[in-house]
């Protein structure tokens, strides 16, 4: 295949053999080196022959030019590769996790994080990332709750078009760009138990309305792929859910795609029990609809045998291998397999610090602030820095860390060295690791206390649920330390999920910032909150629970007919724990006293066809610029099904200048009230519908307007979700 061109793909396939279209089916591995994951032999050998048409965790300019060589130029047809990685939250340069991100509540940002990210990616030659990672979770045990954008299936919508947008640009065939994954299809985050890989069994309203909304954005979105989740529900894997894969995404949404499965998800269909060996598990995999193997080995190993047992079809293969080969076209690989690699990308990256800078600090969440103990004055006595996380540099990178580098990221220490240079750092490294001798010197001298405490990475993501996501025991020891010593405790948390937090810092810490897993420029980001220069810009995209028992626990709950009432004793409380989490979802504390006002509609009834605009101020009493989230929810009191007590259908960023108003509207028409009715089918019923408007979603802390929904009970038009989990 000569490069510059782009094939006649029908002609190209009519050309291929049997074990060469497979071989485009397939994904292999790369394997670690020095300068990065370099192709080992074997792999090479499999691009020359065409048995690997995709290769995954790959990358630097000089391992992909010899990949795509093997492939585009040694190889009989010179079908070149697609290289796949999980650029998640940067490359290189590593930006906050993705939790981390949707705290920004900032959609600008997420895009421009991804756009960052697939330029650094593309020029050491990557062509798809398997990102954004869509899975809506409620359930903190989960590991991969960082990976996500929370509980909110709303949220979830927005973060999929950004993060859609700013990987794949206009142009898939843009050196700089990636094709995006949206993944994992199939109420991944509905694990049973907070386990990973474990059954979800859900209602098919949770399907609908909580888990798919953001791949349906995702699609709408113009996703260049969709990887399924590894779980079953109600005992079918996703992985060959033919319902999901094909008659959903495929049929009813148009998704024209490719979905390449998760990694040996296909032969896992054998443990799953659905597949006694790799033809029937090609066979279930390729017939659901997924088109790539990812290092299963059952296309490469059992989908020629499924073809001689009749359990798959020629035109079932070629119709796979057609989408594969589109979406090589699309990215512009047969015109040039090199696309992208080499330009010195150190330039962008240098540029990008200061995006991931700006990021760190949009997403930190100031949970308490004490009689406004931050700011820390940049002059006065010294402060102490302790804790285990205050010189961790690799764990700023969180668990999917992409090409970034523990060298290259700023640790809390030397932020905060770096932001109070009139002031004197205290550190101590023995005093981290609950060293009382150590800490207690510290302790003795310094002005304030700042404890940087929380998870390392290797407690989140994939494989790394918590069955106890607290606050480790040395470190609760440690915090009780500190705050026994009276002086200011200033709580700094690295976290890829909510953490239980024990009562001595929730009551007696001076102040709480949530920092999650930051990125290269986590210190840097903490110091420039620290010392005022930034705002704590996040809120909490996901419940903060105040005991483990609690979970799941999330805002978007029904009343159920007996809501808590400690009044009460035949209510739906606990005799043990608290029903109301410790944060709720939204909150979040700025450095500027703002507050929501003068929430008004322009029409009190909306029906059919037209839209309603709601406005709301946000008044700024204070003496600097500050910045919050407003945040719009709708309540719908009686319906023909009882409904969650609240629904978040919009939200902005807004910056509001000292001692100013500033005004955010939102318009809405009737499908933002839609829900899928008792007969699966999304309607919009008449009736009284509450607006609610401001900040967290605490009920009696919003503003209320009062609409009337009219027309009658109408069909919104959407995909019916019944065949998706109802085969
Ligand atoms: C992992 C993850 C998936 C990732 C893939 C490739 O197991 O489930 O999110 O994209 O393998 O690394």
């Amino acid at each position: 295949m000569t490069t510059g061109t782009s094939p006649d793909l029908s002609a190209l396939i009519a050309r291929m053999s049997l074990p060469e279209k497979i071989g485009q089916l397939t994904m292999v591995t790369g394997h670690w080196a020095v300068t990065g994951p370099r192709a080992d032999p074997l792999s090479l050998a499999t691009f020359r022959d065409g048995s690997a048409g995709c290769i995954l965790n790959l990358w630097s300019p000089e391992a992909m030019r010899e990949a795509q060589r093997a492939a585009s130029e040694e190889s009989r047809l010179g079908i070149p590769l697609i290289i796949g990685f999980d650029v998640v939250h940067g490359h290189r340069t590593v930006f906050p996790i993705p939790l981390g991100e949707a705290a920004s509540f900032d959609p600008a940002l997420w895009q421009e994080t991804a756009a960052a990210a697939a330029k650094e990616a593309a020029a050491d030659g990557i062509s798809l990332t398997f990102a954004p990672m869509l899975d809506v979770a409620r359930d903190p045990r989960w590991g991969r709750i960082c990976e996500g954008p929370g509980e909110d299936p709303y949220v979830g919508q927005v973060f999929a078009v950004a993060k859609v947008k700013g990987f794949q640009g206009r142009s898939l065939d843009d050196p700089a760009r990636l094709a995006a994954t949206a993944k994992h299809i199939g109420a991944y985050g509905a694990t049973l138990a907070g386990r990973d890989y474990a059954s979800a069994d859900l209602s098919e309203s949770d399907m609908a309305e909580v888990q798919l909304p953001a791949f349906a954005s995702a699609v709408a979105a113009g996703v260049a792929a969709i990887m399924p989740s590894f779980n079953d529900i109600a005992g079918l894997p996703s992985t060959a859910n033919a319902a999901l894969l094909t008659g959903l995404l495929r049929q009813r949404w148009g998704f024209d795609g490719i979905i390449v499965s998760d990694y040996n998800a296909v032969a896992e269909l054998i443990v799953h029990g659905v597949a006694a060996d790799h033809a029937e598990a090609a066979a279930l995999a390729l017939r659901a609809g997924v088109d790539i193997d990812m290092m299963g080995g059952s296309y490469s190993r059992g989908l020629a045998e499924a073809l001689v047992r009749g359990l798959v079809t020629l035109p079932e293969i070629d119709a796979a291998v057609l989408r594969v080969l589109r979406l090589k076209e699309r990215l512009g690989l047969f015109a040039d397999p090199y696309r992208g690699i080499g330009p010195d990308a150190e330039p962008a990256r240098v540029a990008h610090r200061g995006l991931a800078r700006r990021a760190a600090a949009a997403a930190m969440v100031l949970l308490k602030n004490e009689a406004k103990a931050l700011p820390l004055s940049s002059t006065g006595g010294a402060i102490a820095v302790i804790g285990p996380l205050a010189q961790a540099a690799d764990d700023m990178l969180g668990p999917w860390s992409g090409a970034g580098r523990a060298e290259d990221c700023v640790t809390l220490l030397d932020g905060i060295r770096a932001a109070f240079p009139g002031r004197t750092i205290l550190y101590e490294p023995a005093s981290g690791f609950d060293s009382a001798k150590a800490t207690m010197a510290l302790a003795r001298e310094a002005e304030a206390i700042v404890f940087c405490g929380g998870e390392t990475r290797r407690m989140s993501g994939e494989a790394n649920s918590r069955g106890e996501p607290d606050l480790a025991l040395a470190q609760r020891r440690l915090a009780t330390k500190l705050i026994a010593t009276g002086k200011p405790v200033i709580a700094i948390i690295c976290c890829g999920r909510p953490i239980v937090l024990p009562p001595v810092l929730v009551d007696k810490a001076a102040a709480i910032l949530v920092a999650w897993f930051g990125g290269s420029e986590a210190g840097t980001a903490l110091g420039d909150v620290l010392n005022g220069h930034s705002e704590p810009g996040g809120r909490l995209p996901v419940t903060w629970p105040a005991a483990i028992g609690q979970i799941p626990i999330y805002y978007a709950r029904r009343r159920s007919g007996r809501p808590a009432d400690a009044r009460q004793h035949y209510t739906s409380k606990y005799l043990d724990i608290p029903v109301e989490p410790q944060f709720a979802f939204g909150h979040g504390l700025g450095y500027a006293p703002l507050r929501f006002a003068n929430a008004q509609v322009d029409r009190a009834t909306i029906g059919p066809g037209q839209s309603l605009t709601v406005s709301v101020d946000v008044v700024n009493d204070g003496n600097r610029e500050g910045a919050t989230v407003a945040m719009l929810y709708v309540q719908d009191p009686v319906a023909s099904l009882a409904r969650p007590i609240m629904l978040l259908k919009r939200f902005e960023k807004i910056s509001v200048a000292p001692g100013a108003v500033a005004t955010v509207h939102f318009t809405l028409t009737t499908d933002v009230f839609a829900f899928l009715g008792i007969d699966m089918e999304r309607i919009v019923e008449s009736g009284r519908i509450d607006l609610l408007i401001g900040g967290r979603a605490v009920e009696e802390e919003l503003l209320r307007l009062t609409i009337e929904v009219t027309g009658g009970r109408s069909h919104i038009a959407a995909a019916s979700v019944r065949a998706a989990v109802n085969r």
